[in-house]
């Protein structure tokens, strides 16, 4: 579905006309986003925005992602999320703005996503992070993930990452 809502957080698809916002506010969190994420390390301006706009865009055309942009209850973009194909199941991703963190709204997206997936009918779905993020590992801890196993990172690494990602996994009930 193109929106998502708890009543307190929504979940919007990305759309070409978000790019400025989207620009403003990773670049604006770059380092807090760049420490973990190694697409905003070095940076974070219209060309790299407007290339993961068409390549979402993509992705969701092909059923390979659903991708979405978080806004609080005002209407501010507070950081992005997707439900993104993994082997047999589906994987959650996320950021926030620095300014937006603390408050639950990654958690609530998690869970608005984890409920988007049993919708599509997904058996289960997996968190992964640096063994080193906490704050990233608390959210599916959170959400009644346990976790699964523990293995080496497929992506480039991000400046505080060690290359060991913890992987959490919840069924799909019933
Ligand atoms: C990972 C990241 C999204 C976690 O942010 P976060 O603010 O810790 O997560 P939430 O938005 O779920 O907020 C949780 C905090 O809000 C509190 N909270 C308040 N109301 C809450 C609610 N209704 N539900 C859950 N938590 C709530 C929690 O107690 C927790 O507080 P704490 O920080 O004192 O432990 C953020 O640190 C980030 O963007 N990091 C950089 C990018 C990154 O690492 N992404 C993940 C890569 S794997």
């Amino acid at each position: 579905m193109d929106t998502l809502t708890d009543g307190v957080v929504t979940l919007n698809r990305w759309r070409a006309e978000d790019l400025d916002v989207l620009v403003d506010t990773v670049s604006a969190s770059r380092e807090h986003i760049g420490e973990w994420l190694v697409w905003a390390t070095d940076g974070y301006g219209r060309a790299e925005g407007t290339e993961f706009l068409t390549s979402t865009a993509e992705r969701w055309a092909s059923g390979e992602a659903q991708e979405y942009g978080i806004y609080t209850a005002d209407s501010t973009l507070a950081g992005g999320c997707g439900l993104m194909r993994r082997d047999d199941g589906r994987e959650i991703g996320y950021w926030l703005a620095k300014t937006c963190t603390g408050r639950g709204l990654a958690t609530r997206a998690t869970a608005l996503l984890v409920a988007e997936a049993w919708r599509l009918g997904t058996p289960h779905v997996d968190i992964l992070h640096d063994e080193l993020n906490t704050r990233s590992g608390a959210i599916p801890a959170r959400l009644g993930f346990t976790l699964h196993h523990k293995e080496a990172a497929s992506d480039a690494l991000a400046p505080a990452c060690s290359g060991n990602d913890f992987v959490w996994r919840i069924q799909r009930p019933g």
